[in-house]
């Protein structure tokens, strides 16, 4: 069967393709950026995003959206992360962590599937730390900031993928789908 990706981001888009490949699932794209409604939670700011993009497909589609939660800072920048990013970026987390001694913090990433009448969804998410320095050079966003056992995800590489939060979260999803598609 197929499943349409809507997302502007390529490397989501690869990495989605390769997981469904081991489920039989083959996943195609449609490369394009939405509107993503303000909120303080990330499975219901994922929800709502496919039900508007929902008026526009005609054809069962999903979609994905992520973000990076530190433990002392309240969550923050969570649902938030993609303009905290784009404002402050990760010298500004360090910054913001300087002296903080809990660096806990995990990347959650939610699955919105608009099946033609309704949206379904799936979460994944990956505890970690926020490392003391920017390190490593592969991956996006937030991956040389944020330490799992002991590297950090930009310094991993492909290995990132093996425990990435949107791994996770589509694991569970094209596990559903191939038990809803074989009954
Ligand atoms: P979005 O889901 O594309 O809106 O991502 C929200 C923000 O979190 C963006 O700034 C991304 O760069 C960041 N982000 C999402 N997933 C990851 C990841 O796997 N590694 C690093 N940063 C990420």
């Amino acid at each position: 069967m197929e499943v349409i990706f809507v997302t502007s981001n390529e490397g989501k888009y690869r990495e989605a393709r390769a997981i469904g490949e081991k489920y039989g699932i083959e996943v195609g794209w449609i490369q394009l950026e939405y509107l993503e409604p303000q909120g303080s939670d990330l499975e219901e700011i994922a929800r709502k995003s496919a039900e508007m993009l929902s008026k526009e497909m005609s054809s069962q589609f999903f979609i994905e959206d992520s973000g990076l939660f530190i433990e002392a800072l309240k969550g923050f920048p969570g649902p938030y992360s993609s303009y905290v990013f784009k404002t402050i970026g990760n010298e500004g987390i360090i910054k913001l962590m300087d002296g903080v001694e809990d660096r806990g913090a995990y990347f959650m990433a939610v699955i919105a599937y608009w099946d033609g009448k309704e949206v379904k969804t799936f979460t994944g998410r990956v505890d970690g730390k926020i490392s003391e320095e920017i390190r490593g050079e592969h991956g996006f966003g937030y991956d040389p900031i944020f330490e799992f056992e002991g590297k950090t995800f930009a310094e991993m590489g492909e290995e990132k993928n093996e425990y990435s939060h949107r791994r996770r979260a589509l694991e569970k999803f094209f596990e559903w789908l191939s038990g809803v598609c074989n009954k």
